[in-house]
């Protein structure tokens, strides 16, 4: 390990998180008692500029009078080049009960943004005595922003993960996406002619490079990595294999855009029993190992040493979380 110590972000189950509309208050009830790890209710793209005010007051009053249960809770606000993120961070921090735990920044793309915030809430938070310190969920999801991920990771102790705004992405960069979060079939690779001449053509995964850049910040970082949205709610497959990528990479969850995308988000980021068992297996044997003197171990045939412990327990501490929590 380096001597730079990385202090890990509070722990919390960000296997789904729901986005719900802040405009939209006959949903709030549903997400409240639905089964999403996080939930969050949005005051930004999802928000017509008209409605805006009235979101704002509709989510204020239901942070504090909906049961949300053991759910994290949180709420994007409008980004910095907007004309109401001020008023989002005032109006919220200073009336919304005590439950709100996050505050999810979009369209972040410097470090000085997060710091704009962060002042902000930190002056709130001093004037009006809030006990509960609010941290910050951040979106990279521009040019700019994944330019200079390494330094918005960095940017506040209030930063608790980094979620991959594909849509914005797709836009900001002018990558061809036929749909939110999805492949394009022009992106792949075609074999050389076998000895019959045929050639087989491969797509290949267009989010390959943002996910595993969001992974590595955010892991440097002690944060949670967390993919984003997967527009065709009606494609549960297509869903299901997006988001087994984006949890082989080292991400700890995907948005729900849906309710349906829920259970297939938490299914797919519990780490599978099988893998579970075989970790609690590497940590009983590599203890027998250094108990009898050596430091590696065979275990059905395959090496295991003291990276396979930092991995076991990784996986193990997810699940223990998840059992916990029921
Ligand atoms: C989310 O905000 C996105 O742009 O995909
Ligand atoms: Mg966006």
């Amino acid at each position: 390990m380096s001597h730079t110590q990385v202090t890990q972000a509070k722990a919390r189950l960000n296997r789904s998180e729901l986005a719900v509309p802040g405009s939209s208050p006959k949903f709030f009830e549903k997400a409240a008692v639905g089964s999403a790890d996080a939930v969050f209710l949005d005051l930004e793209d999802a928000v017509a500029p008209d409605l805006k005010p009235s979101a704002r007051r509709d989510v204020i009053q239901a942070i504090g009078d909906c049961d949300w249960g053991d759910k994290t809770l949180s709420v994007r606000i409008n980004g910095l080049d907007t004309p109401y993120m001020y008023r989002d961070a005032v109006d919220l921090l200073e009336n919304c009960s005590e439950r709100l735990d996050l505050i999810m920044i979009p369209k972040v793309g410097t470090a000085c943004d997060v710091y704009v915030v962060d002042a902000l809430v930190t002056q709130i938070e001093m004037a009006t005595g809030r006990k509960k310190r609010v941290g910050f969920e951040i979106i990279i999801e521009t040019a700019l922003g994944m330019q200079n991920i390494a330094e918005i990771a960095a940017a506040s102790p209030r930063n608790e993960s980094l979620h991959l705004g594909a849509a914005d992405y797709a836009a900001s960069t002018r990558m061809r996406t036929v749909q939110i979060g999805g492949a394009n079939p022009d992106y792949g690779v075609l074999t050389d002619p076998n000895a019959d001449g045929a050639r087989d053509f491969h797509w290949s995964d267009m989010w390959h490079y943002p996910i595993t850049q969001l992974v590595v910040a955010a892991r440097a970082n002690g944060l949670r990595p967390c993919d984003g949205p997967f527009g065709d709610f009606s494609d549960a497959e297509a869903f299901t294999a997006h988001a087994k990528r984006a949890a082989v990479l080292g991400c700890e969850g995907k948005w729900a855009i849906h309710p349906s995308q829920v259970e297939l988000a938490n299914n797919i980021f519990t780490p599978p029993a099988d893998e579970v068992a075989q970790a609690r297996q590497i940590l009983r044997t590599m203890k027998e190992s250094e108990a009898a003197g050596a430091g590696a171990a065979a275990m059905d045939g395959k090496l295991i040493d003291y990276a396979s412990i930092r991995q076991a327990e990784h996986l193990v501490a997810m699940a223990d979380a998840i059992a916990a929590k029921g």
